[in-house]
């Protein structure tokens, strides 16, 4: 700093008059900074290994754009929903993680290694020593460390270099583009299109079509392997994870998964002890069927499954933070994070002695949403 050297300071309008080369060695002959190497990568311009050098580095720009472009539309356009694998979509559905991946990588690598090229190819190759010193900045500091860094700037040649400045800029903005696509992506489709059809957040795979029955399922490791659910399959106290199933679907394998797979579709059935007291909601108070509740699975915090039932208490608990519902009292929420009771499906049996819905849900499953009411 200037107050540490014995340097003779400028006045105010030599200061104004002097120029940057001048700035900057006056700047560094205060701050004792000896420049005991310098080499210019480049010492006679525009030579055909300098330009080829330049092409270089822009290339590795230009693939960092072409990237992000392409990361882009495969964000946007890309199949992502699930096809099963009897599906002629499966093959792209499969890809979808893989090439947004690869894409993104590619756009970080094409900037890395452009950034990294220029360094080694275009800046000057220096080196200084300084001696290390307290204090504030004073007026001449500023104004010789702003013609230092004006001067670097010149010396990096990147001013005269729009090839690389463009592409570099290219990289950079499609990448950017691409980085906000991520969190604003969703916001480009509208998720009220179809509030009515069973993929709504309004509504789940339990939803009934064409006043077909909605049978419960168990899962049986086999996709395609209907097993329904019978009161009698389950002791009292027990508790068994089902999916919907309709007859339509029997012999459609990609139905037949999708049904185990859908995220808003595994329903928790739980069979009390006879004489268990249970706290039902109001207006839900035919919606179990005998001692067997059927509530949502999908849990009201952020969406991890609760599965742990633990029968002496009547509590379900949500292995990821713990919340825990009280199956005794409409699995209202006891501890932990979640703050809404678990949706409850009313199911009734039919007359060949199978459990099924008597509908959906009557609100939406899982985690809330900005336009849920509750
Ligand atoms: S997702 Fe269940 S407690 Fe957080």
């Amino acid at each position: 700093m200037s107050g540490d050297t014995p340097t003779e300071l400028p006045t105010e309008d030599e200061l104004g008059q002097m120029s940057r080369d001048e700035l900057v060695k006056l700047g560094l002959k205060m701050d004792g900074v000896e420049l005991v190497h310098y080499e210019d990568k480049w010492p006679v311009k525009g030579t055909r290994a300098e330009k080829r050098a330049e092409r270089t580095v822009a290339l590795w720009f230009l693939i960092a754009a072409l990237g992000g472009v392409a990361f882009l539309a495969a964000f946007l356009f890309w199949p992502w929903q699930y096809e099963p694998p009897t599906s002629d979509r499966h093959l792209l559905y499969s890809l979808y993680n893989p090439i947004i991946g690869i894409t993104l990588g590619i756009a970080i690598l094409g900037l890395g290694v452009g950034a990294l090229l220029y360094t080694k190819k275009f800046i000057p190759d220096e080196l200084a020593v300084q001696q290390r010193h307290d204090g504030p900045s004073a007026q001449v500091d500023q104004a010789t460390v702003l013609a230092e860094l004006a001067d670097a700037g010149e010396r990096s040649t990147l001013g005269r270099r729009s090839l690389i400045k463009k592409t570099a800029g290219l990289g950079a903005g499609v990448f950017g583009l691409g980085v906000l696509a991520v969190p604003l992506g969703g916001l480009l489709k509208n998720p009220w299109k179809d509030s009515d059809s069973s993929k709504s957040l309004w509504h789940t795979a339990w939803k009934p079509e064409n006043g077909e029955k909605v049978y419960l399922r168990r899962h049986t490791g086999k996709f395609h392997e209907v097993e329904l659910v019978r009161p009698e399959d389950l002791e009292a106290g027990g508790f068994e994870t089902v999916f919907p199933f309709r007859e339509s679907e029997r012999n459609n394998e990609e139905a037949l998964v999708h049904a185990i797979k859908s995220a808003d579709g595994p329903v928790m059935l739980i069979r009390l002890r006879p004489g268990q007291p249970v706290v039902k909601r109001a207006g839900q108070e035919d919606f179990n069927y005998g001692d067997f509740y059927a509530y949502s699975k999908i849990c009201t915090h952020l969406g991890c499954p609760t599965s742990l039932y633990e029968q002496q208490t009547g509590l379900l608990l949500c292995p990821c933070h713990q919340s825990q519902f009280d199956v005794f009292h409409y699995a209202k929420p006891r501890f932990g994070p979640a703050t809404r009771a678990l949706p409850q499906l009313p199911i009734t049996v039919d007359e060949d002695g199978y459990l099924i819905a008597r509908g959906d849900f009557i609100e939406a499953v899982g985690p809330a949403f900005w336009e849920r009411k509750s």
